[in-house]
């Protein structure tokens, strides 16, 4: 980080706890009472599926796959490569996808559409953050936790050059 670079926290860690609840008590509600399948999209969604996956208190499986298109900037290059893939069959299951944040929508995009060729009985997306002012491409997101205004944020599992992500709380990075 620049040396004139600064943090101010955006979202606390108890805003964070008490969302994350909420949003396992509605994935609970949609679920009907049937196993689910959540999927973390490495790195950046580390902290929030073991979080989530604590609190959703159902039959439930996990399972990671990679991708990357920042490459540890700020700007996403738009190619989303899939580094590491799922090792978990997903035919037939309820699937969620679980993201740190979606901000272009390119990664949930691609993420959505491959995944849905592999034929779930569901697939939805839950994401701690979602950026709507800055899609490029409009994914469907079933479960949000925060709306966030366009600046950087780290922390939670999301970095700037793999620095931050072991914050307990989202911060905006301010650059002077
Ligand atoms: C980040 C984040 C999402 C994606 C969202 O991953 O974790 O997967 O970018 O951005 P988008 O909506 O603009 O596509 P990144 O590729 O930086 O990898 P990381 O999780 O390891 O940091």
């Amino acid at each position: 980080m620049p040396q004139t670079s600064t943090l101010s926290i955006l979202i606390s860690t108890e805003q964070i706890r008490a969302r994350t609840a909420e949003m396992a008590r509605q994935i609970e509600a949609d679920l009907a009472g049937e196993p689910v399948l959540l999927l973390g999209v490495l790195n950046g969604a580390v902290h929030f599926l073991s979080d989530l996956s604590r609190e959703i208190n159902s039959d439930s499986l996990l399972d990671f796959l990679q991708t990357s298109s920042y490459h540890g900037g700020k700007s996403s290059s738009g190619v989303v490569q899939i580094r590491k893939d799922l090792d978990i069959n997903i035919e037939g299951k309820n699937v969620i996808i679980v993201e740190d944040i979606v901000d272009t929508g390119i990664t949930l995009s691609h993420l959505r559409e491959l995944l849905s060729t592999r034929k779930p009985k569901s697939l939805k997306v839950a994401a701690l953050l979602s950026k709507k002012g800055s899609r490029k491409v409009h994914p469907e997101v079933e479960y949000i936790g925060f709306e966030i205004p366009n600046e950087f944020v780290v922390g939670y599992g999301l970095d700037y050059e793999d620095r931050f992500r072991n914050l307990p709380y989202i911060a905006i990075l301010h650059e002077e």
